[in-house]
């Protein structure tokens, strides 16, 4: 399974701190954020991935992620998306790379506490399909908001006013090799963008789409201000406890 990683896009919700510099660049606590996502990657498998980046600062990844082997990975490569046509466009320009395989899809501003291997080992035992990792979070409205009902998903509505559970949808994606013949149906949504809940509901529209609750924490690092206190609050206490 290859992994994507992607960390493109304007970083507008963090207003000032990513006027000169790609959000997914700023420090969490010990590290650069991006390097969550890899490490998450590495710890699940993963050991050829693309960074998809754009934007801010493109040129900087390399210098700081450089070959990929500190990190285990036996290959990395770099593409750019210009603009900010949404997640599922830059998961789009990973095709090439992917060949043909499954992938193993997170958000470069998104941390998990637990490893994500248990969830890639399920995923490598379903036939086909795609599989999402849920969480339960107080302020649902600010996600892919997922119902689910007898052990299904039933449907993810993206950023909905009045959430129906509170369930949010991570920014972790298992994909079997379909994905981007599936991108490539996708009609830009009302911001313009597409949509990565429009790819799961492909899936879950044709009866492929599974899911696992996260037990530990769950950040979206760069979409607040708050996230991103909360991050850095997190990740201190894990590094603390771990005797770092
Ligand atoms: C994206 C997805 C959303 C998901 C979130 C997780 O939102 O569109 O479904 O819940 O990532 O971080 P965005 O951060 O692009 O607004």
């Amino acid at each position: 399974m290859k992994g994507v990683v992607l960390a493109g896009g304007l970083g507008t919700r963090l207003g000032s701190l990513t006027k000169i510099t790609n959000k997914h660049l700023l420090p969490v606590y010990d590290r650069p954020m991006v390097f969550f996502p890899i490490q998450k990657l590495v710890e699940a498998g993963v050991g050829e991935v693309i960074v998809v980046t754009g934007g801010n600062s493109a040129g900087d990844f390399l210098r700081l992620l450089e070959n990929g082997r500190g990190f285990g990975l036996r290959r990395i490569h770099y593409t750019y998306q210009e603009g900010s046509g949404g997640i599922a466009a830059a998961l789009a320009l990973a095709e090439d790379f992917v060949e043909g395989e499954r992938v193993m899809v997170l958000l470069g501003d998104n941390l998990f506490e637990e490893s994500l291997a248990p969830f890639a080992e399920r995923f490598a035992t379903q036939a086909r399909g795609a599989r999402v990792l849920l969480k339960e979070v107080p302020d649902p409205e600010r996600f892919g908001v997922a119902t689910v009902s007898e052990g299904r998903v039933m449907r993810i509505v993206e950023k909905p006013e009045k959430p129906e559970s509170r369930f949010a949808v991570t920014g972790c994606y298992l994909y079997d090799e379909r994905v981007f013949d599936i991108v490539r149906t996708l009609e830009p949504s009302a911001r313009g963008e597409l949509e990565i809940t429009d790819v799961n509901n492909a899936y879950l529209k044709a009866g492929e789409l599974e899911y696992d609750l996260l037990s530990g924490w769950w950040q979206d690092a760069g979409s607040s201000f708050e996230a991103y206190a909360r991050a850095q609050s997190l990740v201190r206490e894990q590094c603390r406890g771990a005797g770092a």
